[in-house]
């Protein structure tokens, strides 16, 4: 019976918006350059995860499910001189967006603050995600004419710094950072959201976009039962979608259904985050970062639970398994089903999910602890 619907589910699969062609590496790899940090690692399926490790500030735990034929989503944590550097790339039409992301943002961040004296300021990381956003403009550039659909490729883009005691997070699109901080002594724990999200189902990402483009009522279009800018897509910040932000882009070869019918007077999508400074405090607990896939089964509260409540050791993972007990709980199935689905038909029950837990070790912090050897660790490209 459950092969028969999947069966079914793959006749019917079209991947939307999926163009982009792989760029030709496979298998599971880890690419960091540096340290590792310690620690297990594993793979289970489809579900690739770091149990525990240790970062400048503390114990981290990663996980990744893939769903989609060819995983796009990519992360990565760096821990060194510069404090920690944690990020999320959740991409879509493909992965290019999200794996130039996690191959020059970091490396962008490290050469600007190294100009800046060694320091981190939310000025330095938006010059870091500008010269991201550049270097990714360019290459559609060049490879627009023999692969046109790399113009419609893009990623969400979370960002998280610490830096001596300052928290930093940027962000572009979707993606969610939630802190568990400790309330009283009551071994209560309080789930606080530290990321503004930029996707048109929110009313103040409709009015920002209404407000930017007062001339034109078609800017958020209800399709299909979502909002989406020009009827389109549903973020309306990322690194890439350049078919959203430039003419030249949104024209022949670019498949039909991501041409605009008018001209475009103005960007509809840009690549400037939303950025959040925060002074940690002892009672800051944890982060919990992860993609839209994580968010769209579990709440805050929910996910900063399930955290308080289980060892550091298999966090993550932990809360990519109970995203997917939700999503098969949806569909009124059991896990152990959805856990025999392959790639691409998975699509159909949940999104690549990417979790990176960091936990405040304040003892660390407060002394001010460079990690050495520094920590590079990269999720797998691809299962
Ligand atoms: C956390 O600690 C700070 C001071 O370090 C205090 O101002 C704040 O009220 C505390 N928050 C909670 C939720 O207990």
């Amino acid at each position: 019976m459950l092969q028969a619907l999947m069966n079914l589910l793959s006749l019917c699969w079209k991947p939307f918006g999926h163009g982009a062609a792989d760029i030709g590496v496979t298998g599971s790899s880890l690419s960091g350059g540096g340290g590792g940090g310690g620690g297990r690692e594993g793979k289970d399926g489809l579900l690739w995860f770091r149990d525990v490790g240790k970062y400048g500030s503390g114990d981290f735990s990663m996980a990744v499910v893939q769903a989609n034929q060819v995983l796009e989503d990519q992360s990565q944590i760096e821990s060194g001189p510069l404090g920690t550097f944690v990020g999320i790339y959740d991409g879509h039409g493909g992965p290019d967006a999200a794996r130039y992301t996690c191959d020059h943002l970091f490396r962008n961040f490290k050469a600007i603050s190294a100009e800046s004296g060694g320091v981190v300021t939310a000025e330095t990381i938006e010059r870091a995600f500008r010269q991201t956003e550049d270097g990714y403009t360019a290459l559609v550039s060049d490879l627009w004419s023999t692969r046109p659909p790399i113009a419609n490729a893009g990623s969400c883009c979370l960002v998280g710094v610490i830096f001596q005691q300052t928290l930093f997070v940027a962000n572009l699109g979707d993606s969610r950072v939630v802190l568990g901080k400790k309330v009283g002594n009551t071994g209560g724990m309080a789930a606080i959201q530290l990321s503004t999200e930029h996707n048109a189902n929110l009313e103040d990402i409709r009015n920002e976009l209404k407000g930017l483009h007062p001339n034109d009522p078609q800017v958020v279009v209800l399709k299909h039962g979502v909002w989406r800018v020009k009827g389109i897509i549903q973020v309306s910040r990322s690194i890439g979608d350049v078919y959203m932000k430039k003419e030249q882009f949104n024209c022949e070869p670019l498949n039909p259904k991501f041409r605009l019918p008018e001209p475009m007077n103005m960007p509809y999508m840009t690549a400037n985050p939303t950025i959040f400074s925060h002074p940690l405090q002892p009672n800051d607990s944890f982060l919990i970062f992860a993609s839209d896939g994580l968010w769209e089964h579990l709440s805050n509260e929910k996910a900063v639970d399930i955290v308080n409540s289980n060892p550091h050791v298999g966090s993550a993972k932990k809360l990519v398994k109970a995203a997917l007990h939700e999503a098969a709980k949806k569909r009124e199935m059991r896990y152990s089903d959805l856990h025999k689905i392959d790639k691409k038909v998975r699509r159909h029950f949940h999104d690549d999910i990417s979790v990176i837990v960091l936990f405040l070790n304040h003892d660390l912090i407060s002394r001010g602890t460079v990690l050495d050897p520094p920590l590079s660790i990269r999720s797998a490209l691809n299962h």
